[in-house]
């Protein structure tokens, strides 16, 4: 791979996702004694303004399987300098004299390009605010890999908030990579990511933009042709008027009824964490890949160590 910062997802060729993948399925079947050797040494910090379960943890089991060591700064930079006014940059030069890359998470967009203008060493994206996040998007197409067979010729149908999602962002401009990709976009109106630069850059393959009322079942004829239906949920986090969230919170629902009428081999993805927007009651529904994904994102993310790293 030619590049040294991971920060957006359209810095990738096919190459280097081709790669990537390589290195990963070689984990996804390797003993745990035989990759223990591949970082040992090496130190990756992980830092999180914001929370995380899946990124931070992933990224933390993917470094000890490959005998490296981690600088955590997971649990809330409440306890780092950062609550004694510590700029993101001093606090990125700091750890770049200890660490050989440096995980981030941080609510700005841009933040990453930001750390890695000052960064000693490569900086890896682990979601800039509304942005990017380039290493979900590889574990996302990567499960569409190891699930379907392929990456190609695929009806992507994105459900939920499309404006917030950063894991949408990005999967969207990795999906755009490969031929005969077609992206159907299902969103509340107030959700939907039309108008923003990333719309331009996906737009030769978007298929239909719907925006649902108060029910998914809206959708219905979109979601019995599509491959892959990809939930997100309803970011919280990101609304200034809490009436705002209430009126939009529930109206992308997937029910076992509307799975049911999915094609057989079809799957649902989803970024998690989840709220309502998938059961768990269609969990045991072989379609239902979520967890899959979890733990692709252990041997993705082991690969994307090694290529940046090693
Ligand atoms: N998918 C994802 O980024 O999950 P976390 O927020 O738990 O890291």
């Amino acid at each position: 791979m030619r590049h040294s910062h991971i920060l957006e997802a359209g810095q990738f060729d096919v190459n280097d996702v081709d790669g990537i993948f390589r290195t990963a399925r070689e984990y996804s079947r390797a003993q745990r004694r035989d990759t223990t050797e591949v970082l040992c040494g090496s130190v990756l910090a992980c830092v999180f303004y914001e929370p995380s379960t899946r990124t931070s943890a992933s990224f933390i089991a993917a470094m000890n399987r490959l005998g490296g060591g981690v600088i955590p700064i997971t649990q809330g930079v409440q306890y780092s300098s950062v609550s004694k006014g510590e700029t993101l940059e001093d606090t990125i030069v700091t750890l770049g004299q200890y660490a050989d890359a440096i995980v981030l998470r941080h609510p700005e967009i841009g933040s990453a390009a930001r750390a890695a203008a000052v960064s000693p060493v490569p900086i890896i994206n682990a979601g800039d605010g509304t942005g990017e996040h380039p290493t979900q998007a590889l574990l996302d197409l990567y499960t569409i890999d190891s699930e379907l067979g392929r990456t190609r010729g695929l009806e992507v149908c994105f459900v939920g908030d499309l404006a917030n999602g950063r894991t949408v962002h990005s999967l969207l401009r990795l999906l755009s990579m490969y031929p005969d990709n077609r992206f159907h976009l299902v969103s509340p109106s107030s959700l939907g990511i039309e108008g923003r630069p990333l719309y331009d850059k996906v737009k030769k393959n978007i298929g239909e933009i719907l925006h649902v009322g108060n029910s998914l079942r809206e959708a219905k004829n979109i979601l019995v042709r599509s491959d892959v239906v990809y939930m997100t949920r309803v970011q919280k986090e990101r609304f200034c008027d809490p009436e705002e969230y209430r009126q939009v919170k529930d109206s992308c629902l997937l029910d076992l009824e509307l799975l049911s009428m999915m094609k057989q081999e079809a799957r649902v993805l989803h970024p998690l964490p989840r709220v309502n927007e998938v059961p768990t009651s269609i969990d045991g529904d072989p379609r239902a890949a979520y967890f899959r994904q979890v733990k692709s994102g252990l041997h993705v993310r082991m690969a994307l160590l090694k290529h940046v790293m090693s």
